[in-house]
């Protein structure tokens, strides 16, 4: 088959390996010049919301998919007719702001933090003064990487973070004191088959994912998070894969966000998992059965953002991904995957990459 893909970045990039692998074409579209997934399959250069490049993007697949998430639905809507579009544009919506996306959550029954509406400056007070400080400000829509946020720790804090966020529309969101953040990643075919894969325990640096480890050995957590997926994937009727980031406190999880796309979180899966989370999309957009998503050890990813050292590129263990991309602070250029037999070897691995790992955001 030829599988549109929507975005040619990194995740395309993979997401167009999986689908060579399996005897797929790729198709991608995207505005930029020579953006990662160039390598696997001609990109037609357009923007997201072109509607003369979306239309050719569709006519010419099987399928259509998406690796990037600010794709206007109403873009997408135009071509539903010409090709099947996955995962559903009307999940992608809710993704995209995030008052509807807590709206989900608690429509599906996924605990979340407390959160309000923010229209005003007096909503946010009124919020302060209901959810307590401190709390998070954050853009409904188009945030990304820890973009378009603001921790609000002190009264004083409020004007402050409205001044610099406001004119948007905005929530506010209990700040969780977490022990420690997961993801659960799920996948759902066209027939509704679904395999979820373990939790990933994500480290964040400056908003941006630096360390994902799986799997998460809480049989407990685990168990809650499998049935937190189902039920999202089915209320969705969603077909891929689908990413949901979690706060765990305690022997909870609270909802933080979900990504209707393959995840960062989830790359240690094309070493680690039976099935990587990109094979298995491709499987799921092409109505296939999804692949085992057994782990083949105790993984671990570490991104490469800003820059990529000399000594990354040939490390003393595990599998160095390069994107292609030019460098520049703050920017998600490639990672490395280790996998080992314990979660303490892994860490041990992980200890040796950081030595020749450098950033800069
Ligand atoms: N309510 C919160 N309480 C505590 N930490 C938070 C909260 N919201 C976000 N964070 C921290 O900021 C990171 C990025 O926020 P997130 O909502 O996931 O936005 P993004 O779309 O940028 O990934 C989270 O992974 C978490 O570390
Ligand atoms: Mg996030």
């Amino acid at each position: 088959m030829r599988i549109g893909i929507i975005g040619a970045g990194q995740l395309g990039q993979m997401l167009g390996f999986a689908a060579r692998d399996l005897g797929h074409e790729c198709l991608f579209l995207d505005p930029s010049e020579n953006p990662p997934a160039r390598v696997v399959g001609p990109v037609i250069q357009a923007p997201f919301d072109d509607p003369v490049a979306l239309a050719v993007l569709a006519e010419k697949s099987d399928v259509v998919t998406y690796e990037f998430e600010n794709v206007p639905v109403e873009a997408l809507g135009e071509i539903a007719g010409i090709a099947p579009i996955y995962p559903p544009p009307a999940a992608l919506g809710q993704a995209q702001d995030r008052l509807s996306e807590k709206r989900l959550f608690e429509t599906t029954g996924i605990p979340l933090p407390a959160y309000r509406q923010i229209d005003s400056l007096s909503d946010l007070e009124a919020a302060a003064a209901e959810i307590g400080l401190p709390l998070v400000l954050k853009t409904r829509r188009f945030g990304y990487d820890g973009k378009g946020q603001f921790v609000v720790r002190t009264a004083s804090d409020i004007e402050l973070a409205f001044n610099e966020l406001g004119g948007r529309k905005l929530i506010a969101e209990e700040w969780v004191p977490f022990d420690y953040e997961v993801s659960a990643i799920g996948v759902r075919n066209v027939d509704g088959i679904i395999a979820t894969y373990c939790l990933t325990r994500n480290e964040h640096a400056g908003g941006i994912l630096r360390v994902s480890r799986a799997p998460v050995d809480d049989v407990a957590l685990t168990e809650r998070s499998v049935g937190y997926m189902h039920s999202l994937l089915e209320h969705l009727d969603y077909v891929g894969v689908l990413a949901l980031e979690l706060f765990v406190v305690g022997k909870g999880l609270l909802a933080n966000e979900f990504a209707p796309r393959v995840h960062n979180s989830g790359h240690w899966t094309i070493e680690g998992a039976r099935t990587s989370q990109f094979s298995n999309h491709v499987l799921a957009v092409t109505n296939q059965s999804p692949g085992p998503t057994e782990t083949l050890g105790y993984a671990g990813m570490i991104n490469l953002i800003g820059e990529i050292s000399e000594a990354a590129t040939s490390p003393p263990c595990g599998v160095f991904h390069d994107y292609g991309k030019t460098p520049r602070p703050g920017r998600k250029l490639g990672h490395i995957t280790v996998v080992a037999d314990s979660a303490r070897e892994c860490d041990t691995l992980l200890a040796k990459l950081e030595e020749c790992v450098t950033e800069s955001r």
